[in-house]
């Protein structure tokens, strides 16, 4: 490959950045400490790994670019909000995120809460909108799968679990895991799949690596958490022991949670076999993904 996956990642992190700042509202009155800490967040320095994969697919279907940025700026709100509740004291009462203060540090809990609340709208409203798609049909289908993802039986029902630290056994934490982060990486390969009017098989394939991948994503991050330097991270370290929480690494220990996780990397890259060189670039972010330090 000419072109490192580094920098397809870099270069469609500059794009969704230019497109979330032009997308994301500003406002003259009082509500504009509103929409900076949502600009606060959204624009911050985060990976913008969700909007790369909406991107990386959309181009392995030939699709348009300014539909698929708008697709990735949706997915990337709402995972912006997310982050915001998750670091609320409330939460995982984290206080540092990228390096810098957390919302509710920067600004004040209601304001978090409203910019977290404020962001999902916004993902919604941007994605609902006629540039979006052309056809009210695919763009209706995308909202609903993004609204899934996002929901009771995605991100926030895996959050849930999450704090209620259960810990039954690791097919209850993979559950959880697939459900608080695997749900929204694999709607960044739902959303270009709709777009695509894609196939039944293509389909099948895509979200079986989507879903492993998405899994395998909080392993590192959990990994990371106990084992990652916190200056490269911008987070801190040690909070999931530290807190009960029950994941892989917490159950397993680092050197059986790595274990599982090359097996799953594995697994996961074989369900592109279908696709054959034309996935060559996801098949490289798979390895990105495993070396990250942040
Ligand atoms: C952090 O996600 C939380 C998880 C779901 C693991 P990322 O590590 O992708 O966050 P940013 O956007 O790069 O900060
Ligand atoms: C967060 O998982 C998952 C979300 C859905 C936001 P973590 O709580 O482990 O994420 P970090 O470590 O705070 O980024
Ligand atoms: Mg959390
Ligand atoms: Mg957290
Ligand atoms: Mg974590």
């Amino acid at each position: 490959m000419a072109v490192s996956v580094e920098r397809r990642v870099a270069e469609a992190a500059d794009l969704v950045t230019v497109a979330l700042d032009e997308l994301l509202p500003r406002a003259d009155g009082p509500e504009s400490r509103l929409t900076e800490a949502m600009r606060y967040a959204a624009l911050g320095p985060g990976k913008r790994l969700r909007p790369y994969f909406v991107l990386e697919t959309g181009r392995m279907f030939e699709l348009e670019e300014r539909p698929l940025l708008r697709a990735a700026c949706a997915l990337e709100c709402v995972h912006a909000y997310s982050l915001i509740h998750d670091d609320l004291p409330a939460m995982d009462d984290d206080d540092l995120r990228h390096g810098r203060p957390t919302v509710h540090k920067a600004y004040d809990e209601a304001t978090a809460i409203l910019a977290g609340d404020a962001l999902q709208a916004a993902a919604f409203e941007i994605l609902a909108h006629p540039d979006s798609h052309p056809d009210a049909g695919v763009r209706g289908e995308m909202v609903m799968r993004l609204a899934s993802a996002s929901g009771a039986r995605g991100m926030c029902g895996g959050q849930m679990i999450d704090l209620l630290g259960v810990r039954d056994d690791l097919g209850a934490v993979a559950r959880m895991q697939r459900m608080k982060t695997g749900a929204l990486i694999a709607c960044a390969f739902e959303l270009p799949l709709v777009m695509a009017h894609s196939g039944e098989a293509e389909r099948h394939a895509l979200m079986a690596f989507a879903q492993d991948l998405g899994l395998a994503y909080q392993i590192i991050d959990d990994l990371l958490d106990a084992e990652g330097d916190p200056d490269l991270m911008g987070k801190r370290a040690g909070k999931d022991a530290a807190m009960g929480k029950a994941n892989y690494v917490t159950l397993l220990g680092a050197g059986a949670a790595r274990e599982r996780l090359n097996i799953l990397v594995e697994q996961t890259k074989s369900h592109l076999d279908p696709f054959g060189p034309q996935a060559d670039f996801l098949r490289a972010s798979v390895d990105f993904v495993l070396q990250r330090r942040n």
